[in-house]
């Protein structure tokens, strides 16, 4: 049961600040709300269920009642925002860490923050700033997709979502998942500027994005071109067709191949 998981996390230093609904709008804009009232580093909640999930670019993260985890964390590091252009990478280093523990499958990552198995998103990430009068915090949106089966998702979604039910072929459970979340944040929050580089580094090694022909979508705009890397700061840089590299930190990036992206 998600609304009694503090109990398997003694000694975690956010186990007392554990949120839980039933039904939410969004476990991130509550968390915005809670962070501009001053609620503590380390607040965290998680919905059985969400009515407007929200996902990158504006789009809608669909959160039916119990198939999944929906959980936001409140992080207020009192670390300048520019020294943290890396932390979405971190979360997607940590939930791939946390899968792999809990379910024994590690996805891939499809930049920035797409986690993949065999071609199907089974979790998103969404990372907001909130700016109070004295300090920037980050708020961690974490979706993932845990029983859903084909046609539970919405038409438009078919062959591109996927659950962890359907890559692993068993039932998986949200409390061990989510159990195994909150210790690889945790870690995450710890490391995440003594240990960058090596953060970095792994999620390196998990981006299928790197070595791909990708079409980038900027307001109105559409390029494309080879993705070749990751810099230090978590950015993507990207080989055009005329041969200068661009580094890329923001927009939505497709690759050739995946998500019905064909040219
Ligand atoms: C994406 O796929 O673009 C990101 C999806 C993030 C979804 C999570 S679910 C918990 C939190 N609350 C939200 O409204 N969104 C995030």
């Amino acid at each position: 049961m998600l609304s009694s998981i503090q109990q398997y996390l003694p000694h975690h230093p956010w186990a007392n600040q554990i949120q839980y609904f039933d039904t939410i709008d969004s476990t991130n804009t509550r968390a915005k709300q809670l962070a501009l009232q001053g609620a503590p580093h380390g607040t965290v909640l998680i919905a059985d269920q969400q009515t407007m999930g929200r996902g990158r670019m504006g789009r809608q993260f669909i959160s039916p009642q119990g198939m999944g985890i929906y959980m936001s964390v409140i992080l207020r590091n009192h670390v300048p925002v520019e020294q943290q252009m890396h932390l979405t990478c971190a979360v997607a280093v940590a939930a791939c860490d946390a899968l792999e523990s809990a379910v024994g499958i590690r996805p891939a990552i499809k930049w920035t923050n797409d986690l993949v198995c065999g071609n199907r998103k089974i979790a998103g990430i969404l990372t907001e700033l909130v700016t109070t009068p004295t300090e920037t915090c980050t708020i961690i949106g974490i979706g993932i997709n845990c029983h859903q089966q084909e046609g539970d998702f919405p038409e438009e979604l078919g062959g591109i979502a996927g659950s962890l039910t359907m890559v692993t072929g068993n039932a998986v459970s949200r409390t061990s998942i989510t159990t195994a979340l909150l210790w690889a944040l945790l870690r995450m929050d710890q490391q995440l500027l003594p240990r960058k580089a090596q953060i970095l580094q792994h999620y390196r090694e998990d981006c299928i994005t790197i070595g791909k022909s990708i079409s980038i979508l900027r307001m109105d705009t559409v390029r494309h071109g080879v993705a070749v890397g990751i810099d230090e700061d978590g950015a993507l840089l990207v080989r055009f067709p005329d041969g200068h590299l661009e580094t890329i930190a923001t927009g939505e990036v497709s690759i050739r191949g995946m998500y019905g992206y064909i040219s």
